[in-house]
């Protein structure tokens, strides 16, 4: 086969493995494959990052600095920014973001400034591999382009697949290395060799019949979660108003033991994946004339939440005789989820700004993110503000938007005046039920 010398070279570990983008999900592949013996090359545009790691620093709080000190000191991993380097990888992954433009539609620049910069490099032998999320198609249409005007072609001087990353950070019970990983090859050597080549870092390789089933896949997944959770929001919205606990009914629910998988509401969506990689599925089927009706009404209903838990808050003060105007808001947790430190597109700072349109003073703590950073859309200037009964006492409302492990709730709602719990945090607490409103 065309891609013997690699193969070989895969098989006995003397391949070189160039990851791009060392995020949240590119940091945890160098890992596995470091830990599966094999030499790194880590590429990022990022120079504060590279340099962090090249003194054995972390930026990411669930990958702790002794891991990148291991794995620089044992000599198989290498951060850089010169991507003249990319020539000496034998197997190139790409972890580049795919975000959304403002007009919700896919932000393809990111993988096409990566595509363009591997083609200036490419030589016989390599293996590329798409990882991140995006619409079916991308891997032949956008990225087969640019890499062919290397003059290398596909299939006999190099090897394309796609394999979408599955990562979930903060989970305890799977790693990037026990959580099955499928590839999709651009034609059979292609698949033949992204496969072997995961197979050095992860326990399982799914391999399927093309690029466009592989980023089907993931879209699907994805999806599935957006859809699911649109349907548990709706119907709290509607438990709500009929006075039942919307949580109480799914945990009923979930002892039926086939065919229902629970889902929990929240304040909104949030995180790189569940509210954006459907967009890209939504985007393209409009190529097909096809519009994705499920797709759009989940979003929809998602996007409504952080407003419905502001109606709910309202609601809870006008109870009580007060106005959301000039009332002092606490807001516990900023990132998406529990007990992690990346806080894209959380509803919690959808509902900051929310808060302040609506002329409240609003302040936040989250034990994982010490202070907002410059984003798209918010630039906040805040900084996490000490937890002390006094300080919780001081606030008219304090709403649990993120249910961190590390908080204490009982602490909490014996110290708050009113809780709104948007995540049925609460549910343990013994003490102090007439305060808590869940939203
Ligand atoms: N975070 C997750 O949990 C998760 C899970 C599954 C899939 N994904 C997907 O994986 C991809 C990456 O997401 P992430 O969370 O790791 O993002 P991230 O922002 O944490 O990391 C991306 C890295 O790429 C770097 N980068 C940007 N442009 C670059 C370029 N042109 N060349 C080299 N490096 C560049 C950035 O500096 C950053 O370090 C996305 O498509 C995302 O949808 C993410």
């Amino acid at each position: 086969m065309a891609g013997d010398a690699l193969m070989a070279k895969i098989r006995s570990k003397q391949a070189l493995i160039g990851v791009i983008g060392l995020g949240y999900v590119g940091l945890p592949l160098v890992r596995e494959f470091t830990r599966g013996g094999a030499r790194v090359l880590g590429f990022d545009v990022d120079q504060v990052k590279v340099d962090l790691l090249k003194a054995g620093k972390s930026y990411i709080e669930h990958l702790p600095a002794k891991l990148i000190k291991d794995m620089i000191g044992s000599g198989l991993f290498e951060p850089t920014t010169d991507f003249d380097r990319l020539a000496q990888a034998d197997c190139i992954l790409i972890a580049v973001p795919t975000p959304l433009t403002k007009m919700r539609e896919p932000d393809m620049s990111y993988i096409e400034k990566t595509s363009e910069a591997i083609a200036k490099r490419l030589r016989k032998g390599q293996l590329v591999v798409l990882e991140s999320t995006t619409y079916p198609g991308t891997t032949r249409e956008v990225m087969l382009p640019i890499l062919e005007k290397s003059g290398l072609k596909v299939g006999k001087d190099f090897f394309l697949a796609f394999s979408p990353e599955r990562e979930d950070p903060g989970r305890k019970d799977y790693s990037t290395k026990t959580i099955p990983k499928v590839v999709g090859g651009y034609d059979k050597d292609s698949l033949a060799l992204a496969v072997a080549c995961y197979e050095i870092a992860i326990d399982n390789v799914v391999p399927v019949s093309s690029c466009e089933a592989a980023e089907a896949a993931k879209i699907l997944e994805n999806t599935y979660r957006c859809v699911n959770i649109a349907l548990v929001n709706e119907l709290k919205v509607l438990f709500d108003r009929m006075g039942i606990d919307v949580w109480e009914v799914i945990r009923a629910a979930s002892t039926k033991p086939f065919g229902f998988t629970p889902f929990y509401p929240g304040p909104g969506l949030g995180g790189h994946c569940i509210p954006i990689d459907p967009f890209y599925l939504s985007w393209k089927a409009r190529q097909y004339e096809m519009t994705t009706r499920f797709i759009e009404l989940a979003g929809e209903v998602n996007v409504a939440m952080p407003r419905y838990v502001v109606s709910r808050l309202m609601d809870a003060l006008n109870d009580r005789g007060a106005a959301l105007k000039g009332a002092k808001v606490l807001i516990l947790g900023l990132a998406y989820k529990k007990d992690i430190d990346d806080v894209r597109e959380s509803p919690s700072l959808e509902l900051i700004k929310l808060l302040k349109e609506k002329g409240a003073k609003v302040d936040y703590n989250d034990p994982h993110v010490p202070r907002t950073h410059k984003m798209r859309e918010y630039d906040l200037k805040m900084t996490s503000r000490k937890l002390s009964a006094r300080m919780l006492a001081g606030y008219d409302v304090v709403l649990i938007s993120t249910d961190h492990s590390s908080y204490d709730y009982q602490f909490i709602v014996d110290n708050a005046k009113l809780v709104l719990d948007t995540r049925n945090a609460t549910v343990k607490v013994k003490a102090g039920a007439k305060k808590i409103v869940k939203a």
